[in-house]
């Protein structure tokens, strides 16, 4: 008797060498701001990091998100002048110790990025009442982050840095691309070939804030809880950070696989 067909079958099995492509792919990943080379970006290439995010998870699968892509240098222009507007007003909002360290930080690219991409999430994509929604109604927003993080990622494995600029008005990004009051602007990306790839976020090497140990950020059965066992978790995660701090992290996931 013929056997019968599994029910499931892994349709997109990983890889070993996979599995480290996409470790390398998250620890190299940095935000873009001051690097961007005015090289275009293919359309083949861009259409796959859209791709890429509309392939991110969604709460009720409603793929809540929009993508507004921005190249001409007018449209640019309009965004700036709104983040313009309102990193003036940021740089208050900080103490006079750090307003002057403030405005020295480069926050932006948009001029200098060949791409600008506006992801945005359409509340009412799906009809008033949506899976997984109904209790927690900003989880369609969340949904669209994920496409934000896709879209990162995606965007690092093919070479190309992205810089999230969150300094503005929503009501100014509005107005310079047309969205209407309906929907909500997530994520203003810059996007483009980069003259390299910082190995640490700017701001960690600003000084401005660490990077936190990963051992203090976990729990364990309760909010605050710890790990009894000697040896755990908690040690194999201060074993990983410290590996991580030296730059051997990724050497570590090659020679187990990250097994
Ligand atoms: C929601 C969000 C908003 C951000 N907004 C800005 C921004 O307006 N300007 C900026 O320069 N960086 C912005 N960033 C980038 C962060 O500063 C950056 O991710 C962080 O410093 C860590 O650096 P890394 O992304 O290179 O690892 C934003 C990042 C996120 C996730």
């Amino acid at each position: 008797m013929q056997e019968s067909a599994p029910v499931f079958q892994d349709a997109c099995p990983i890889s070993k060498s996979d599995r480290i492509g996409l470790y390398k792919t998250i620890l190299a990943r940095r935000d873009v701001r001051a690097e961007f080379k005015p090289d275009p970006i293919p359309d083949h290439v861009l259409s796959r990091v859209l791709m890429a995010a509309h392939l991110a998870p969604s709460v009720g699968f409603m793929q809540p998100w929009n993508f507004v892509v921005i190249r001409s240098p007018q449209a640019k222009r309009k965004v700036h002048d709104a983040f313009l507007a309102a990193n003036a007003e940021a740089a208050e909002m900080f103490d006079a110790g750090r307003r002057e360290r403030y405005r020295r930080l480069k926050l932006e690219g948009i001029m200098e990025a060949p791409v600008n991409v506006c992801v945005t999430c359409d509340r009412d994509r799906a009809g008033p009442v949506v899976i997984g929604r109904t209790h927690i109604p900003i989880m369609d927003q969340y949904s669209a982050v994920c496409a934000v993080q896709n879209l990162w990622l995606a965007a690092r494995a093919e070479g190309l840095g992205v810089g999230w600029v969150s300094i503005l008005r929503q009501s100014a990004l509005r107005g310079a691309l047309g969205i209407p009051t309906t929907i909500i602007p997530i994520a203003y990306l810059c996007v483009g070939y980069v003259a390299r790839f910082r190995q640490r976020p700017e701001l960690e090497d600003a000084g401005w804030l660490p990077r936190l140990p990963l051992q203090d950020l976990v729990f364990f059965d309760r909010w605050g809880g710890e790990e009894g066992e000697p040896g755990g978790l908690t040690s194999r995660i201060a074993e990983a950070m410290a590996l991580a701090r030296q730059g051997r992290f990724m050497a570590a996931i090659e020679a187990d696989g990250g097994a």
